[in-house]
């Protein structure tokens, strides 16, 4: 099998609906989808991104109603924060219904839920009536794809189809928040900045971090991300990257840069360093570095979620 690549959100719909893998465009990053509801479809997915099954998957649909559904039930937080910030990068974690496949959710009581924001896998979602499965579309360990490109690259050989909608507007996948009935708890930092959902809530939420003693979404494991080179987190860049040693830094530098010399965002945007990530990181591994200096960001909004990629990518 060798995906084709278009950008026909009917024939992705047909192809998910015949039980095919298709990857589909979100404004985060593209997805691996699958009907959720078939169990052979779901396997697949594991398998194509050799994904450990302990490691749930997350459902999207077209509407929060729509996807909700799948909840046993909606606590008044959960319900604040669908209504403010879906469709968009955010991901509910609530307790699930039985319609839900133990493989989708690794055997956990929870499920993960998400109204994704892109128009592209939105028009496939409104012609599905299943939900869609999607992990981000890169082998297990890998940086998130951003373009479809990204996705061909490493996953053509084993998917069906790839729907092409352009590279990912925010370019991190979305926050996941657990709300269990009582305090919610992010459990990734993603697209939405962690401020932003004390703001809707109008509460402080509790944070899992790496290193913290309750377990955070069982897929973050501390060694994702890398491009496979040892990397350096620095407060400050010093010199100019080299065949050798790249370095990335973030909000400008000296005026004369080579090509081994990275700006996530040279005016120091958040959500532009952001979308820039995934493919700097990507260079990194494909440019035969031995290794690289890379700066960490401000710690606030955006920066926060960048920042813990980093750091998985330096472990
Ligand atoms: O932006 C995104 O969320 C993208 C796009 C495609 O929607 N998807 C994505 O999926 O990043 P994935 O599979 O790469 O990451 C999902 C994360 C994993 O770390 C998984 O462990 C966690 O969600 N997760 C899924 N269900 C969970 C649950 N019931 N409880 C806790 N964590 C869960
Ligand atoms: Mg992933």
């Amino acid at each position: 099998m060798r995906a084709i690549t278009g950008t026909d959100a009917e024939e992705a719909a047909r192809r998910l609906t015949a039980g095919q893998l298709v990857a589909l465009p979100t404004e985060t990053v593209y997805g691996l989808g699958g009907n959720a509801l078939d169990a052979g479809a779901v396997s697949r997915i594991f398998a194509a991104k050799n994904r450990p099954t302990f490691d749930p998957l997350i459902l999207h649909q077209a509407s929060a109603d729509r996807i909700l559904a799948y909840a046993r039930s909606v606590p008044p937080a959960a319900r604040q924060l669908a209504d403010a910030l879906w469709p968009g990068p955010l991901t509910l974690v609530l307790p699930r219904t039985d319609r839900v496949p133990d493989l989708v959710t690794a055997g956990l009581d929870t499920v993960a839920l998400r109204v994704p924001a892109h128009p592209l896998i939105r028009e496939v979602l409104e012609r599905v009536k299943f939900p869609v499965a999607a992990p981000s579309a890169n082998p297990f360990g890998f940086v998130s794809p951003v373009t479809a490109e990204h996705v061909a690259e490493q996953l053509a050989e084993r998917i069906d189809y790839i729907l092409d909608g352009g590279p990912c507007r925010v370019g991190l996948e979305s926050t996941i928040v657990a709300v269990p009935g009582g305090t919610p708890t992010v459990l990734r930092k993603g697209g939405t900045a962690v401020e932003t959902i004390e703001a809707i809530l109008g509460q402080a939420v509790e944070v899992r971090t790496r290193g913290s003693s309750r377990p955070e979404a069982p897929g973050m494991l501390s060694s994702h991300y890398s491009p496979g080179i040892p990397i350096q987190l620095v407060e400050r860049l010093q010199g100019a990257g080299t065949q050798v040693r790249a370095i990335v830094r973030f909000g400008g530098g000296p005026a004369e840069r080579g090509p081994h010399d990275y700006d996530l965002s040279p005016g120091g945007d958040l959500a532009e360093a952001a979308r820039n990530l995934f493919t700097v990181l990507r260079k990194l591994a494909a440019g035969g570095y031995t290794s690289a200096a890379v700066m960490l960001l401000p710690d606030r909004d955006l920066g926060r979620a960048i920042n813990d990629r980093l750091r998985r990518a330096a472990h």
